[in-house]
């Protein structure tokens, strides 16, 4: 009855202890990753229609060609890339599967994978059920010479070796706001070239990145499509997590394997969904424009409220997420923090320990993590309740 070794340590996520403790405290919930709206009604529709029309048997393994065709249409739209809709990308259900297909089809036991902490916590389980091994390199906090969030490019050098056969690269990144420049991809695009490994860049927030900043897709930098895999999913873009149409892209023969471990792990994704989610890439720009108008409205709202309570909030050029330095507070770690936000203030934050490795947790202990992928009154609410900590003071 004992669980195999690939599953006997993970442990019940944060996600679960926060929501539930937040239940239970009746706290505005700024922990979880996902809007508390839905996208647009037409494309709800969409699916509604394809349901009634009937597309509701089995859709082709590597994804309906509607979607296919359309997610080659939406990279040449916004990134100028020329992919084959046939060959070059396979759809999954949700970016999530998309990276453990990812890593069954490229890590085997002993390998190695180079990640960026903080993490998307999937990528080091994924790795840890194919019985790979992780090398970690730090995203360091903006400080006196950065104004961003940085790494140390030695630091990144040593993390390769002659075993590593990934890199995930989250651009924009979860939980930091990092918006990854031309000159970093192109330093993790040249390792990568050096010790032939493949890139696997999630973008799951593509579309959600804030002027000047600029979204970089590295599969479109000089000399990196042959060995980079592009993954994203319609959930962050569209507002349809619950949906779960993820995709990857890249050229055919690593296209290929990705498609082979997913035949085997969940065959074939939800056809009307997909349906749906074809007609939302080809949304026109104005739709991307107002996403990410609105998302930059709330982002502004929750960083005056947070500045107001007392914390110094790093800058965040992307994503629904700010990482706020909570060490004045004297309320102990990033946990410890987080319990007492939730349980006395009544607002959940996540602490974003539980995004990096055993040995580099400590970076994390004067952080909390907030999302701001919620309607107004919920952040308004928020920003109230925020307020009464200086008046705690
Ligand atoms: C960086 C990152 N990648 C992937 C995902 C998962 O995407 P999906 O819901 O499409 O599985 C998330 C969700 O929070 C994320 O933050």
């Amino acid at each position: 009855m004992k669980a195999a070794d690939r599953v006997a340590s993970f442990g019940t996520t944060v996600f679960a202890e926060f929501s539930r403790l937040a239940l239970e405290h009746g706290a505005v919930n700024l922990g979880q990753g996902f809007p508390d709206f839905d996208g647009p009604d037409e494309i709800k529709a969409a699916a509604q229609n394809a349901i009634a029309a009937g597309v509701n048997q089995y859709a082709v393994s590597q994804g309906a060609v509607a979607l296919r065709q359309a997610l080659s249409a939406h990279s040449k739209r916004f990134y100028d890339q020329t992919i084959d809709p046939m060959r070059e990308v396979a759809v999954q259900s949700g970016c999530t599967e998309a990276i453990f297909d990812t890593v069954m089809a490229f890590v085997g036991p002993g390998d190695e994978v180079v990640v960026f902490e903080p993490y998307y916590d999937s990528y080091v389980a994924s790795v840890a059920m194919a019985g790979g091994v992780c090398r970690y390199v730090r995203l360091r906090a903006p400080d006196a010479t950065h104004d961003r969030y940085w790494f140390d490019e030695r630091e990144l050098a040593a993390a390769f070796s002659d075993r590593t056969k990934l890199v995930f690269v989250n651009t924009p990144h979860n939980p930091t706001g990092k918006v990854f420049t031309r000159d970093e991809l192109t330093l993790i695009g040249a390792l990568c070239t050096q010790h032939d490994a493949i890139l696997v860049s999630d973008e799951v927030y593509e579309h959600l990145v804030f002027a000047p900043a600029v979204h970089v897709r590295p599969a479109t930098l000089p000399g990196l499509g042959d060995r980079t895999i592009t993954l994203s999913s319609g959930g962050k873009s569209f507002s349809f997590t619950g949906w779960k149409i993820g995709w990857a892209i890249g050229p055919e023969p690593l296209i290929s394997a990705v498609q082979k471990a997913h035949q085997w792990v969940t065959f074939a994704t939800a056809s009307p969904f997909q349906a749906a989610i074809a007609e939302a890439l080809r949304l026109p720009d104005a739709y991307f424009q107002r996403f990410a108008a609105d998302y930059r409205a709330r982002r502004d709202k929750l960083r005056i409220a947070l500045e107001g309570a007392g914390f110094a909030v790093h800058p965040c050029d992307g994503t629904y997420f700010l990482m706020a330095d909570i060490s004045g507070a004297g309320k102990g770690d990033d946990g410890a923090f987080c319990r007492w936000l939730t349980t006395e203030i009544k607002v959940a934050a996540i602490p974003p320990s539980s995004f990096y490795s055993q040995e580099h947790k400590a970076d994390a202990h004067r952080l909390a993590r907030f999302a701001f992928c919620k309607s107004d009154a919920v952040l308004d609410e928020a920003a109230r309740r925020l307020a009464t900590i200086s008046t705690r003071k």
